[in-house]
């Protein structure tokens, strides 16, 4: 099935970022969030990367006004979806939310339409199963920042069809991503790896065996990760992080998984990392 136009709910850093990629392909996007203040600071955040891409040349103004001319935000759930070939959510990570989402949709779209999650590690099978389509809905996790990573995992739920996964890759390859085919699993494969690998950094860094900045120096140089394990857990969000591992420590129930009390204590002090100026380290607002 060719897809030209997609929706994608959730104007945050991520849906945004998605909304981008796919405009820059030449996507016709519509960008839903619940309130009007959040589709406006998605679409200043796409201005934004847009106006730089364009003063470091890599882009002309012509095409920089043609990507954000191709998206089109909105409050409107139904205007946003009915008409839409694919459905891109990058809502809250919450299981509830997302299945309410998905409900609202089956009724709002026709039988053909695809319905893809950006969960950063949540059942797509769980979603899948409130709407009368499961065969037609598939995990697509983009990585922050989305325009500059290059990859998107995407996962099959239990009854996801070949047709909707090519369908998704195409689009993957369209906006220049590579794809990767991962089962479903708690926290698919890059955050199973990624998040314990962060959180251990969290308790060398709690156990004083390091300082923040010499231990994201020893991972960048001594291991060469682009950046640390503490300032990606800031770039990520704390809370985000947190919620990948509480994932992975209940569904696979193993010791090696439990989030740092750090960790716990830092979110509920509001140190989300870059999001709240305040995380491992500081950020001017
Ligand atoms: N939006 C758009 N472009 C951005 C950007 C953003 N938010 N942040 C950086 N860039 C661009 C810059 O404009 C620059 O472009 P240029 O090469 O054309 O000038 C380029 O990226 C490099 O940026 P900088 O020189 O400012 O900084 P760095 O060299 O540190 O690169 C980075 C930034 C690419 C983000 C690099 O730090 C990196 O790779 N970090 C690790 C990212 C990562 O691991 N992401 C995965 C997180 S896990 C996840 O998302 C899963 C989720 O489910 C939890």
């Amino acid at each position: 099935m060719e897809i030209r136009k997609v929706c994608v709910l959730g104007a945050g850093i991520m849906g945004a970022g998605i909304a981008q990629a796919l405009a820059e392909a030449g996507y016709s996007v519509s960008l839903r969030d619940i309130e009007d203040r959040f589709v406006r600071a998605g679409l200043d955040g796409i201005k934004k990367n847009l106006d730089r891409a364009v003063s470091k040349g890599k882009m002309d103004r012509n095409t920089a006004d043609a990507v954000i001319q191709r998206i089109k935000g909105t409050v409107d759930l139904k205007q946003a979806a009915a008409d839409a070939d694919l459905v891109i959510e990058a809502v809250i990570e919450n299981m509830d939310v997302k299945k309410t989402v998905f409900r609202e949709l089956d009724e709002l779209c026709p039988p053909q339409t695809i319905f893809a999650s950006n969960t950063s590690g949540l059942s797509i099978t769980e979603m899948a199963s409130v709407t009368r389509r499961p065969q037609k809905v598939i995990g697509m996790h983009f990585f922050n920042p989305v325009p500059v990573m290059k990859l998107v995992e995407l996962i099959r739920g239990f009854l996801t069809d070949d047709e909707t996964f090519e369908s998704a890759k195409a689009v993957v390859e369209a906006v220049g991503k590579i794809p990767v085919e991962v089962k479903e699993a708690p926290g698919f494969a890059v955050n199973r790896i990624l998040c314990p690998m962060v959180n251990e950094a969290i308790f060398v860094y709690s156990e004083g065996i390091a300082s923040a900045e010499d231990i994201d120096r020893a991972m960048t140089l001594g291991a060469n990760h682009p950046i640390g394990p503490l300032a990606l857990a800031d770039m990520v969000g704390l809370d985000t992080l947190l919620f990948v591992l509480e994932g992975l420590h209940r569904e696979l129930g193993e010791a090696k998984y439990r989030p740092a009390p750090l960790l716990r204590k830092m979110v509920r002090a509001g140190y989300l990392g870059r999001k709240s100026g305040k995380g491992f380290y500081e950020y001017a607002k």
